[in-house]
């Protein structure tokens, strides 16, 4: 009996990384980002965790939750345009080393 119990957690503790990856919350495949005077930013977010993987590049500045960049920024905790350095100097940095990237200029991510 109580070696069947002992099996029973092994499996359990094998499987439990498995069960939590599936049950992480990944938001919406698309996000409207709201660019002040420039214009929305529609952000193509499903495609960066494909290519991207750690979602820390990103979510090391805001949380993982709906409208944090706004929020954040109206408690002053990150300076505008802050969130979009971060996105513009991923995709320099990826041009500069020949790789596939997003847009740099102004009309690449703003629409207006
Ligand atoms: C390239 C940048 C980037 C990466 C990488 C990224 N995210 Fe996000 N994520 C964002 C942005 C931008 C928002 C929108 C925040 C806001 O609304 O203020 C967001 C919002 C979210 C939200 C809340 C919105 C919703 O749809 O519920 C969740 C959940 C989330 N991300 C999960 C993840 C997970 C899990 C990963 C990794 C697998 C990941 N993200 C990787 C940029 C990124
Ligand atoms: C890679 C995408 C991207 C590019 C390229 C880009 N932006 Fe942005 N921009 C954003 C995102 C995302 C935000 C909202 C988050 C933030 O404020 O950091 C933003 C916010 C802004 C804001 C509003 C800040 C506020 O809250 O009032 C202005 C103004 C702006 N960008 C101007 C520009 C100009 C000018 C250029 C060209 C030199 C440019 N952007 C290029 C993504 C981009
Ligand atoms: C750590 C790197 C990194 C960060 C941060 C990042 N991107 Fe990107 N982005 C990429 C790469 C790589 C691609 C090309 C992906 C592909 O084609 O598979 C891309 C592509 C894009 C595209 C083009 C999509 C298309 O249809 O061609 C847009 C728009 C874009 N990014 C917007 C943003 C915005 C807005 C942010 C910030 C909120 C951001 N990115 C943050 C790496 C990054």
């Amino acid at each position: 009996m109580k070696s069947k119990l002992a099996v029973f957690f092994i499996v359990i503790m094998f499987f439990f990384p498995l069960l939590l990856s599936a049950v992480q919350n990944k938001g919406v495949k698309e996000i409207l980002l709201s660019g002040g005077k420039k214009g929305d930013v529609l952000f193509p977010h499903g495609m960066h965790q494909a290519s991207l993987k750690d979602c820390n590049r990103c979510h090391d500045l805001f949380p993982q939750i709906s409208g944090s960049i706004e929020k954040l920024k109206a408690n002053k905790k990150l300076e505008i345009k802050q969130v979009m350095k971060q996105c513009r100097d991923c995709h320099k940095g990826k041009k500069k080393i020949g790789k596939k990237t997003g847009p740099i200029g102004c009309r690449g991510c703003h629409r207006k």
